[in-house]
């Protein structure tokens, strides 16, 4: 499981207020730029010392990413009618971490799609390509969070997968948006809170299905915008979501507190519903709620639905909104 995944409701605070639903993008009006996500040194620094936790005090827990990774992995075999095996495999913003890649890399021919330069190990040309796309900034915090848990963070994955090597997957670099990756060339295009940082989520999902042979598979999870942690503060993935008050990004009283760590579109559910049904008729939306209903469910008291009102329950407790589906011979 991802931090993104993990910081989980019981993480979070409440705190009271009054006021109505507002936006928390300050940190990127001008949209996505050279990485998607942004570098203040004290966001850095925290980031660092997170790393520093995981990889010594607190070790990442894929027993949960693995759980999910399952999970995914059985509604794709539902979807398709068969196994997730020997397939041509898509995965767009896989992450730094690369934790699914390699999962999925088990029994499959993995290609990872990013807008950011990803490396394995401290490879020099890797790193050349990553400043000149990318910049400083995201070059330090690779080389930092590869000396601190990377290495060991893979290791540890390949162990607990039982593998003897590392599944290396294809790397493709480009933005989703605008450079399309190669025509009918896969059977599976996956993707985990990624979609959410796309400026035109589209056009990404028309590049998606382009890529797709017909009958080929997408599974798309979406982070949601509207969820207690849905404002990528950095605060709430790094053992500080208490810093925060509930859905603080979407309440007028509070939305000051916030400061989200990447570009994000602020797509609501409807969107979502709609850009699915208009562009891929058929398919399986599944929601996402983890323990979020019967944890902040009931934290949920009136002044809190008060400043909430514009936002339905099922936004507000959804964590990730899935789309699954096939790509028709009839697509393009
Ligand atoms: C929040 S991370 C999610 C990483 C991983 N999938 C996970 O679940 O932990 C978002 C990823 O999407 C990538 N990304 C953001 N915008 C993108 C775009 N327009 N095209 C391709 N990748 C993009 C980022 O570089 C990053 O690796």
């Amino acid at each position: 499981m991802t931090d993104l995944q993990r910081a989980t409701a019981a993480e979070a605070a409440g705190t009271e207020g009054t006021s109505l639903p507002a936006a928390a993008n300050r940190h990127h009006e001008g949209g996505p730029g050279r990485t998607y996500a942004s570098f203040g040194v004290v966001r850095a620094l925290r980031q660092i010392r997170h790393a520093i936790r995981r990889r010594f005090f607190e070790p990442p827990d894929y027993q949960l990413l693995f759980d999910h990774s399952r999970e995914a992995e059985a509604r794709m075999t539902k979807a398709l009618g068969r196994p997730v095996s020997d397939l041509d495999v898509l995965e767009i913003g896989p992450g730094q971490d690369l934790a699914r890649a390699i999962f999925f890399g088990r029994s499959n021919r993995v290609t990872a799609f990013d807008h950011d330069v990803i490396a394995i190990g401290l490879d020099p040309g890797r790193y050349r390509q990553m400043l000149a796309r990318n910049g400083l900034a995201r070059c330090l915090k690779s080389a930092a969070n590869e000396i601190l848990i990377g290495h060991y963070a893979r290791a540890r994955l390949v162990r607990l997968l039982g593998l003897s090597s590392l599944p290396q997957p294809q790397f493709l670099v480009g933005d989703i948006c605008s450079d399309a990756p190669p025509k009918n060339a896969f059977d599976l295009a996956m993707t985990w809170s990624a979609f959410e940082h796309f400026a035109d989520p589209a056009r990404a999902l028309k590049n998606i299905l382009a890529s797709l042979r017909p009958g080929g598979l997408f599974y798309v999870s979406i982070h949601l915008w509207t969820c207690n942690n849905g404002h990528h503060d950095i605060r709430s993935f790094t053992g500080q979501a208490d810093a925060l008050p509930l859905w603080a990004h979407l309440r007028r009283s509070t939305q000051h507190l916030v400061r989200p760590s990447a570009y994000l579109n602020r797509w609501r559910l409807q969107q979502w519903r709609e850009l699915f049904s208009q562009m891929c008729p058929g398919h399986t939306e599944i929601l996402d709620q983890y323990e979020h209903p019967e944890v902040l469910g009931p934290r949920i008291d009136a002044n809190l639905a008060r400043e909430l009102a514009d936002y339905g329950r099922e936004e507000l407790l959804t964590v990730n909104a899935v789309f699954i589906g096939t790509k028709s011979k009839y697509q393009r």
